[in-house]
C-alpha cells in the first residue's frame, strides 16, 4: 500500500507575502473554501500576530473550514504562539506552526542569538505551543543553509518536546534537487527519533528549483509538501501545488505515495487565486496556464486526434479545464444564480449583497449572453470589494478616442460620499482615465504594472485588468473586470488606490525575532 503525501497549502500565508498580494478576510475565506473543496490536508491561513486584521482572517477561516486542518504561523515567541492558539481555536482540526532560524547567517545577523540560545528557544516554543494543541509543526528556518549537525540536534530536541511535523524550509531557494533530497535522507537516518515525526519540505523558487527540490525530498521520505496555488509567494514564489500534485499522480511509477487532492478543482482554484490577488498566470505555466493543453503544430494536433497519449501525459479535464463551461444566461433567475454561486463555494454574507451581485449579473448578461464560472468569480470579487466599504467609487467614465485626435477621459468619482470630476488628455484612453483619476485623488502613486487578460474567450469577453502601484515602499495590486476594458482599467486602478489607503501596519514573520 502506498503512503499518503500530505498537501499543506500556504497560499494564504506565504503566498500572501508576495508584494501586493494581500487579501481581505472574506477573500481568504473564499480561497480557503476552494482549497477545502480541493481536499487540501492542511491550510496555513496566515500569521495571526501580524495585525488585528490577520488575526481575524485566520479566525474566520478556522470558523468555517471543517474538512481541512487549519494552521497558523507563529515565531518562537509567547505573543505569537498565544495569538495563533486563539485564532485557530474554532477549527475542528488545528495546528500551530512555530519556527526559528538555524543557519549561521540568520542566527548571527538577524537574531543575534547563539546556537545554544536558538536550540533552547525552539524547544521552549514547541512545549508552549503543545499546551494549546496536540498538533505542532516546527520549522528550522533557512534549513537549506544550516549546518547538518546543528539541524540534527535541534530537530531531535523539538521532536522530544512534542513536535509531530518537522518542516525543512529552503527559505532562500538555494538548494539543488540532489543535495536537498540527500539532506532529507540524512536527517531521517541520523536523527534517532525521526520516526516519531512526519518530515515536511517548504521550498522557494529563487533558482527555479522549488518543485524539483520538493519532489526529490518526497523520493527521500518527506511525507508533507508545503506549496501554494500557482506557485504564489515572495520573490520567485513557492513550490506550485498543482505541479507537485500532478507530478505525483502522473508518475505513480516513480512515487510510492499518493495525495487525496480532487484534481478537478485545480484550475478553478488557480483562477480564483489569480483573480483575487491580481497575479496573472503566465500562458505557458504548467497545468494551469492557458496554453498548458493547447497544441499548435499540425503534427502534434494530428497525433493528439489519433491518440491523445501521443502528446499528452495528462487529461485537461482531470485538472478542471472542463469546468470552463457556459453556466448561466440572460434569462437565469435569482435562484439559479444563488444556487450556482453555492456550487462554486461562494456564499454572500447578506441578502443585500446577493441582490446587488444579481443586479450586476443581469447587467453583464445583457452585454454578453453566455456567462461562465470565471465571469461569476470576477463579479463576486468586485461585489465583495465594494462591501469592504471602499472609500472611492467610480460613478461615471466617458472616453473619447478617435484617429488623429488626442484621447480624452472625463471621470466622476465618489470620494467619501462627495462626487468629484476631472477631465484629462492622455496617450490613449486608459492613460487619460488614469490621469483624470490622479487629478481628483492626487495620490502620488507610481504605476509598476498594468496588464489586461480576457477572462473567457471572444470579443465580448470581460477584460480583467491588473495594476500594481507603489507609494512609500508599499506595493498593492488592484483588479477590475468589465466588458469595456477602459472601465475595467479604471476599476482596477481605484481598487488598488482604495487598498493603499487602508492602513496595513503588519509585521512580517521573517523580518526579526524579538526576545521572549
Ligand atoms: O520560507 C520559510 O522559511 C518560511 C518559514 C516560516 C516556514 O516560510
Ligand atoms: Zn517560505
Amino acid at each position: 500500500m502506498s503512503d499518503s503525501l500530505i498537501i499543506f497549502d500556504t497560499t494564504l500565508r506565504d503566498g500572501e507575502q508576495s508584494p501586493g498580494a494581500s487579501m481581505t478576510r472574506d477573500e481568504k475565506v473564499r480561497i480557503a473554501r476552494s482549497l477545502e473543496r480541493m481536499r487540501v490536508d492542511v491550510i496555513e491561513a496566515g500569521f495571526p500576530a501580524a495585525s488585528r486584521g490577520d488575526f481575524e482572517s485566520v479566525h474566520a477561516v478556522a470558523s468555517v473550514i471543517k474538512d481541512s486542518r487549519v494552521c497558523g504561523l507563529a515565531r518562537a515567541i509567547e505573543g505569537d504562539i498565544q495569538a495563533t492558539a486563539d485564532a485557530i481555536k474554532p477549527a475542528e482540526k488545528n495546528r500551530i506552526h512555530t519556527f526559528i532560524a538555524t543557519s549561521p547567517i540568520h542566527m548571527q545577523e538577524k537574531l543575534h542569538m547563539t546556537p545554544e540560545q536558538v536550540l533552547e528557544r525552539a524547544v521552549w516554543a514547541v512545549k508552549f505551543a503543545r499546551q494549546f494543541t496536540d498538533d505542532v509543526e516546527f520549522s528550522p528556518e533557512d534549513a537549506g543553509r544550516s549546518e547538518e549537525d546543528f539541524l540534527c540536534q535541534v530537530i531531535e530536541a523539538v521532536i522530544d518536546a512534542g513536535a509531530s511535523t518537522i518542516n525543512i524550509p529552503d527559505t532562500v531557494g538555494y538548494n539543488l534537487p540532489g543535495q536537498f533530497g540527500n539532506l532529507i535522507a540524512n536527517l531521517r537516518q541520523r536523527i534517532p527519533n525521526s520516526d516519531k515525526a512526519i518530515f515536511s519540505v517548504h521550498c522557494h523558487n529563487d533558482l527555479g528549483m522549488a518543485v524539483a527540490n520538493s519532489l526529490s525530498a518526497v523520493l527521500n521520505g518527506a511525507r508533507q509538501v508545503e506549496c501554494t496555488i500557482n506557485g504564489l509567494g515572495e520573490r520567485a514564489g513557492n513550490a506550485a501545488l498543482e505541479e507537485i500534485v500532478m507530478a505525483v499522480k502522473t508518475r505513480q511509477d516513480i512515487f510510492d505515495c499518493t495525495t487525496r487532492i480532487d484534481t478537478t478543482q485545480i484550475v478553478p482554484t488557480s483562477r480564483l487565486v489569480s483573480n483575487i490577488t491580481g497575479f496573472a498566470v503566465q500562458p505557458n505555466k504548467a497545468i494551469v496556464g492557458a496554453n498548458a493543453f493547447a497544441h499548435e503544430s499540425g503534427i502534434h494536433q494530428d497525433g493528439v486526434i489519433k491518440k491523445r497519449e501521443t502528446y499528452e501525459i495528462m487529461r485537461a479535464e482531470d485538472v478542471g479545464w472542463a469546468h470552463n463551461r457556459m453556466v448561466l444566461g440572460k434569462h437565469s433567475g435569482r435562484n439559479a444564480f444563488r444556487t450556482h454561486l453555492k456550487e462554486l463555494g461562494i456564499e454572500l454574507d447578506s441578502e443585500s449583497s446577493l441582490n446587488s451581485a444579481f443586479a450586476k449579473f443581469k447587467e453583464l448578461a445583457d452585454k454578453k449572453h453566455e456567462i461562465f464560472d470565471e465571469d461569476l468569480q470576477a463579479l463576486v470579487t468586485e461585489e465583495s470589494t465594494e462591501q469592504d466599504n471602499e472609500m472611492v467609487k467610480l460613478v461615471t467614465l466617458k472616453v473619447c478616442s478617435e484617429t488623429g485626435e488626442t484621447p480624452m477621459a472625463e471621470v466622476t468619482l465618489n470620494v467619501d460620499g462627495t462626487d468629484m470630476s476631472a477631465s484629462m488628455p492622455g496617450g490613449g484612453p486608459v492613460d487619460a482615465a488614469f490621469k483624470a483619476i490622479e487629478a481628483i485623488l492626487d495620490c502620488g502613486c507610481k504605476l509598476l504594472l498594468y496588464s489586461v487578460n480576457n477572462i473567457t474567450t471572444g470579443t465580448d469577453s470581460q477584460g480583467e485588468v491588473t495594476v500594481r502601484i507603489e507609494k512609500e515602499k508599499r506595493i498593492v495590486n488592484g483588479t477590475g473586470a468589465d466588458t469595456d476594458i477602459v472601465i475595467a482599467s479604471a476599476k482596477a486602478y481605484l481598487n488598488a488606490m482604495n487598498k493603499m489607503k487602508v492602513d496595513l501596519d503588519r509585521a512580517h514573520p521573517q523580518s526579526s525575532q524579538p526576545p521572549i
